[in-house]
């Protein structure tokens, strides 16, 4: 017999998008033509010159065939340190300052696995991106969370971290624009509560920053790295997957304290060997040429969203437009509320062939509230919310209140 994996395995429940493949399978099987809201997956295609450069990367450059290096192309982080220089005007030495990842789901995965232990705290945002708070549970720390509320802006209150709580920390996470709430910091505040708490506690603060080039309206989302100080307290992750459209090419980089940096570079040493270099040579291009396409996808993120707004609107469905990401974030009709997300996510799925994510994937104080990812077009945005809206009113019409409305938004069924 085969012994049994690890405890903090065996106690995580599945990733969420694992769960809802399942739901998704079932609704085929029943014949349902899928419009997919559901995982933050972008949909265009990567720039043209990024993946010319690519090719012509793997096939002149055969160096590029045999083993890289964890710490990637020094090419490729004087490339990043340029880029965030010109982004955030912050000077990062790209030898020590600077790590390529791949992917910042693996890099924050592996900070955490470098320095959380089981007798140590991490203190994690509800609701967040789920690799936040699973990646951690799987060290074995214990997780603190901090509640995301609306009232407070989806902002954590690090006053309400418990005095012990706070002095075993060993990591605070925090990610704006945030995933899944759309929220975004309007200046430096919050990070500079994050440094101060980070001096006091002796710990260490990891900034999501995944979303940073996708923001509306003229918003432009801060890094705490241009918080004076800000790196002796920390690092921030950036990604290509949501800025190029290169979810799939796996590529990432941390930036900020070399200390953390050095630390986690050794443990990922002994894990991976690095990204492949064709791929690091066509994210050279990708933030060393135009950014045309940046604003390009970012107009069709704002256009979407828009569109999903307002339609949901018109079947009575209030949602608030968010600033920054590709997510909306909408507080279920309140019936709904006492199904819960999951029930509420899964019916949507098996009858009308909508994914939505419900709110519970990303932590307990995401329950009550639904994801959707502006992954579809325009018009497959508009076909989904006709569906939600024959969803809404079914529902209503199961217990006989047909028809009936309560200022803005439909009366419905409790489920
Ligand atoms: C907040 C956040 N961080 C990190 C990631 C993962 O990005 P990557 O593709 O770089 O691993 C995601 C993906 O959706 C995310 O939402």
């Amino acid at each position: 017999m085969l012994p049994e994996c690890s405890k903090a395995l065996t106690d995580l429940p599945p990733y969420l998008f694992v769960k809802l493949n399942s739901v998704k399978e079932e609704a085929v099987r029943r014949g349902l033509q899928l419009i997919d809201l559901g995982m933050g997956n972008p949909d265009q295609p990567t720039p043209a010159h990024v993946v010319e450069a690519l090719c012509r990367s793997v096939r002149e450059d055969t160096s590029t065939h045999r083993y890289p290096q964890t710490k990637g192309l020094a090419r490729l982080r004087e490339a990043i340190a340029a880029w965030y220089h010109r982004r955030f005007q912050v000077t990062l030495d790209p030898g020590r300052e600077v790590l390529p990842l791949l992917g910042s789901k693996e890099g924050l995965a592996h900070l955490f696995f470098t320095y959380l232990t089981p007798k140590d705290y991490a203190l994690i945002p509800s609701p967040c991106y789920p690799v936040h708070y699973n990646a951690t549970l799987l060290t074995g720390t214990k997780v603190h969370l901090m509640p995301l509320k609306e009232e407070s802006r989806f902002l954590p209150d690090l006053d309400a971290v418990p005095t012990a709580v706070a002095r075993k920390a060993k990591v605070l996470l925090v990610n704006y624009p945030n995933n899944p709430t759309g929220a975004v910091v309007e200046d430096l505040a919050l990070f500079d509560r994050c440094a101060h708490f980070a001096k006091k506690n002796g710990c260490l603060v990891a900034h999501d920053n995944a979303y940073s080039e996708l923001a509306f309206d003229g918003y432009r989302a801060p890094s705490f790295l241009q918080l004076p100080q800000a790196r002796k307290y920390g690092v921030e992750f950036h990604s290509f997957s949501k800025t190029y459209s290169m979810a799939g090419w796996r590529i990432a980089f941390a930036v900020g304290n070399a200390e953390v940096l050095g630390n986690l570079y050794k443990f990922k040493s002994f894990l991976d060997y690095g990204i492949p270099g064709f791929i690091q040579n066509a994210a050279v291009s990708a933030l060393e040429g135009s950014q045309d396409y940046v604003s390009k996808i970012t107009q069709t993120y704002r256009e979407r969203r828009d569109v999903l707004v307002a339609s949901l609107r018109e079947v009575g469905w209030t949602v608030p437009t968010p600033r920054a990401t590709m997510y909306v974030w909408g507080h279920l009709p309140e019936p709904f509320r006492r199904g819960g997300s999951f029930r509420f996510a899964e019916r949507l799925l098996l009858q009308e062939g909508v994914v939505v994510a419900p709110g519970i994937g990303f932590g307990p104080f995401g329950e009550g509230y639904v994801r959707f990812a502006l992954v579809e077009d325009k018009s497959r945005i508009e076909e989904a919310v006709r569906r939600i809206g024959r969803f809404l009113r079914s529902a209503r019409c199961e217990r006989g209140r047909c028809g009936r409305r309560t200022g803005s938004s439909v009366l419905l069924v409790e489920h």
